[in-house]
């Protein structure tokens, strides 16, 4: 059995096959040139990442997050080579699958396309929802408002109800949903139907497709210029290029404001920025002269989207401060509303590319996925059905009905964090996968006229840029390796970590925390005497004072010794003694902490109908008095001032403990996953010593291998198991049926 699951296809065999697939009369229409190729990258490429997750990213790594596009764009560029090396060489439908068949064997082949379902199927769902956001919004903006449980994906509404938001398109579609047998009806409708109408036009051939491809990536290269040029003389007119170096809540002012572990939270959403380059390779069967102009137009779509990319980054961080950036779905029209850049017809603008170039995103991998499937189905490895060549419009057609459910489907119960994470994951294993097999495929003469890798021997300069690698992470981090073998928290969490030890670190924790020697007079008034009312004042009149406050608030919280004595003290004073309204807003506008609770606590203070519907809406923590306000509806409001506060600790209790265990797991698995990276190159270093490996390759495997170390433990469970269960449909059906095996 074990030769048997590596068995692996000979390229020429490959060539044959599809050769034979062409001229038998079933083949795909050969249309597509080198300009049809690169504008098929840009369409893939472009889309929901830099329209919608580059918010997010943005928010995670400030104005820094530009190093992060940049060696995302190294690994994806030394990707793209072995892709290109691999597509002149086998021309043929069917990607980094068809690639992995010719080197690493079936097994490994039927995992790459198990996991490009990730990318082209699962990544759709990604780009329906943010296509969905923008159309939505684009509606409303010419009067057709569609009600938000039909807009809103009924996960993310559900998730954001129990995080306790009340506001928001997630929340209201919560609220106002009609209910169904028990269940909330909600459901992204405009997502679901886009995805229909994506499906008929792929099934409909694609000589249509392509010319409503390279409309779309016109129109949309000249809005995202639009967004470059006006956004740019904005930010440079305006004076805001120092928000190209942001001063952080701790008071540094730097390029990456959260540090490169901020910038490296954002990898999932920078990543998929870039996914769609290898998009290109399974037109080959469609291309007039893939050996030439697939490599050629993979490279040079990466190439544009990459300028476009930084150019974005820059606009975005400098128009608005990227704190700004929480929960912003829409970033690039967001830059120009009225609080920002205030150019409302670019907002316009920009909604109507956003939808458009998202629709030609879906477009492209909506009819990758059905070609990869033709091609394992060619090898046996799936039933027949699945590369059926509709007669007339010359498409997969099975499979491209297909692809449409596997879109279609889970539309409806997923959500955009979980899919965004998911298809990056998995993209970047395949991509891992792709680097290796080049490393692996024969070598050959150069031929003029095709792609040929450039070979530069890595046997000393690889292990020589690792040792160098490894001795500058040395001089300039003196405690990085060391710190990889310390499963706790870095010293910069370290005053989050001693929130769960309880009071006798409170020393450490003051000391730890980079706060002024104002906020430290403030902290301990308020803290070791009675607040007085000047000092609260005073916490409304500086921003950052608040956030200390809140902090250690939250500290005292966790701390039951010390919460007794003063934060009932503290939230029983403060309404009685300033203006409520004054804190709220401040609160409000401060968006680096998360003030929901405490909003709603002195939300509820004033207002007992409010305290009501929070009860009714089960927003708070059902851990108290939810009985007594049933039973009791006369209790008078400080009790339910009270019982707000009590929730207010208990939720603040569980969100630390959360928070610090979430954190202590991502720096378990940044440290793991971080050694094995260290130790896989030095393997690698060792093992170039002795092979002639091209270096092309071999970055690119050591730059995708770098980018993995940033996944979540959730994502690597989540993706594991869909390996897992590959592996049981391959053995149950793929094995006995390949094609290899008759
Ligand atoms: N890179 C593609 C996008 O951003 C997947 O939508």
């Amino acid at each position: 059995m074990g030769k048997g699951i590596f068995r692996t296809k000979s390229i020429e065999s490959i060539l044959k096959n599809s050769d034979e697939n062409a001229h038998g009369g079933d083949g795909l229409k050969r249309v597509l040139t080198l300009k049809d190729l690169t504008f098929f990258g840009i369409a893939a490429i472009l889309g929901a990442g830099s329209f919608s997750s580059l918010g997010g990213a943005v928010f995670n790594g400030g104005p820094g997050v530009i190093l992060l596009f940049i060696i995302t764009a190294i690994a994806c560029a030394f990707t793209a080579y072995c892709y290109s090396e691999f597509a002149s060489r086998i021309p043929v439908a069917g990607s980094a699958y068809t690639y992995a068949y010719a080197s690493f064997g079936e097994l490994f082949a039927w995992v790459i396309g198990w996991a490009l379902i990730m990318e082209y199927s699962i990544g759709n769902i990604y780009v329906a929802y943010s296509w969905s956001d923008y159309f939505t919004s684009l509606a409303s903006k010419c009067g057709i408002n569609i009600p938000t449980f039909l807009s809103t994906s009924y996960m993310e509404a559900k998730h954001s109800f129990e995080a306790g938001t009340t506001k928001g398109d997630s929340y209201h579609a919560w609220i106002n949903a009609p209910t169904i047998a028990g269940l909330k009806f909600i459901v992204d409708l405009p997502a679901f139907i886009i995805n229909i109408l994506i499906t008929y036009l792929v099934f409909k051939g694609v000589k249509e497709s392509k010319n409503f491809s390279n409309v779309m990536v016109i129109l949309k290269m000249i809005v995202v210029a639009l967004v470059i040029f006006v956004g740019g003389y904005c930010v440079l007119n305006n004076g805001l290029t120092p928000n190209w170096v942001p001063t952080n809540d701790a008071g540094v002012t730097s390029f990456l404001p959260n540090g490169f572990s901020g910038v490296m939270m954002a990898v999932s959403g920078v990543f998929f920025a870039y996914i769609g380059f290898d998009a290109v390779s399974v037109l080959a069967e469609e291309s007039k002269n893939p050996q030439r102009d697939l490599p050629k137009g993979m490279i040079l779509s990466l190439v544009i989207c990459t300028v476009v990319y930084i150019l974005l980054t820059l606009v975005l961080t400098g128009a608005v401060d990227y704190r700004g950036f929480e929960g912003i779905g829409d970033p690039l029209a967001f830059i120009f509303e009225p609080q920002n850049l205030n150019l409302g017809w670019m907002q316009f603008l920009v909604a109507i590319c956003a939808v458009v170039a998202m629709t030609s995103v879906l477009l492209v991998f909506q009819m990758g996925q059905p070609r990869i499937w033709m091609s394992m189905s060619r090898d046996g490895l799936l039933p027949n059905a699945f590369q059926k060549i509709h007669p007339k419009y010359k498409t997969p057609s099975f499979a491209t009905l297909v692809t449409g459910l596997v879109v279609g489907i889970p539309i409806l119960f997923t959500d955009k964090t979980f899919v965004l994470d998911f298809t990056s994951i998995a993209t970047l294993f395949a991509f891992v996968l792709v680097c290796g097999g080049v490393l692996l495929i024969p070598k050959r003469a150069k031929e003029t006229g095709k792609f040929n890798i450039p070979f530069i021997n890595a046997r000393f300069i690889y292990p020589a840029l690792i040792a160098f690698g490894i001795a500058f992470t040395i001089w300039q981090f003196p405690n990085y390796f060391s710190n990889l073998t310390k499963f706790t928290l870095h010293p910069n969490t370290q005053a989050d970590a001693t929130l769960s030890f309880g009071s006798d670190k409170l020393a450490d924790f003051r000391a730890e925390n980079t706060i002024g020697n104002s906020e430290k007079l403030y902290l301990s008034k308020i803290f070791k005497n009675k607040p007085e009312a000047e000092t609260v004042k005073n916490i409304v009149a500086n921003n950052a004072l608040i956030n200390n406050a809140i902090h250690q608030q939250a500290y005292l919280i966790n701390n039951q010794a010390i919460i007794k004595n003063n934060t009932d003290s503290f939230f029983a004073y403060t309404p009685n003694q300033i203006n409520i309204s004054t804190i709220l807003d401040t609160l409000k506008l401060n968006k680096t902490v998360n003030t929901l609770a405490i909003i709603k606590a002195l939300d509820a203070v004033n207002d007992s109908a409010l305290i009501a519907k929070l009860y009714k809406q089960d927003t708070l923590n059902k851990a108290f008095t939810i009985n007594q306000f049933n039973t009791d509806k006369s209790i008078g409001i400080s009790t339910y001032q009270n019982a707000i506060n009590k929730a207010f600790e208990h939720n603040k209790i569980n969100d630390l403990k959360k928070s610090i265990a979430s954190k202590l797991e991502t720096q378990k698995i940044f440290n793991i996953s971080s050694i094995i990276f260290w130790l896989t190159c030095i393997g690698l270093s060792i093992l170039c010593l002795f092979k002639n490996w091209s270096l092309i390759p071999i970055l690119g495997l050591t730059s995708c291998l770098y980018l993995l170390t940033g996944m979540s433990m959730n994502n690597w469970l989540w993706f594991l198991g869909w390996l897992g269960l590959g592996l049981i449909v391959y053995f149950l059906f793929g094995y006995k049926n390949s094609k290899l095996a008759k």
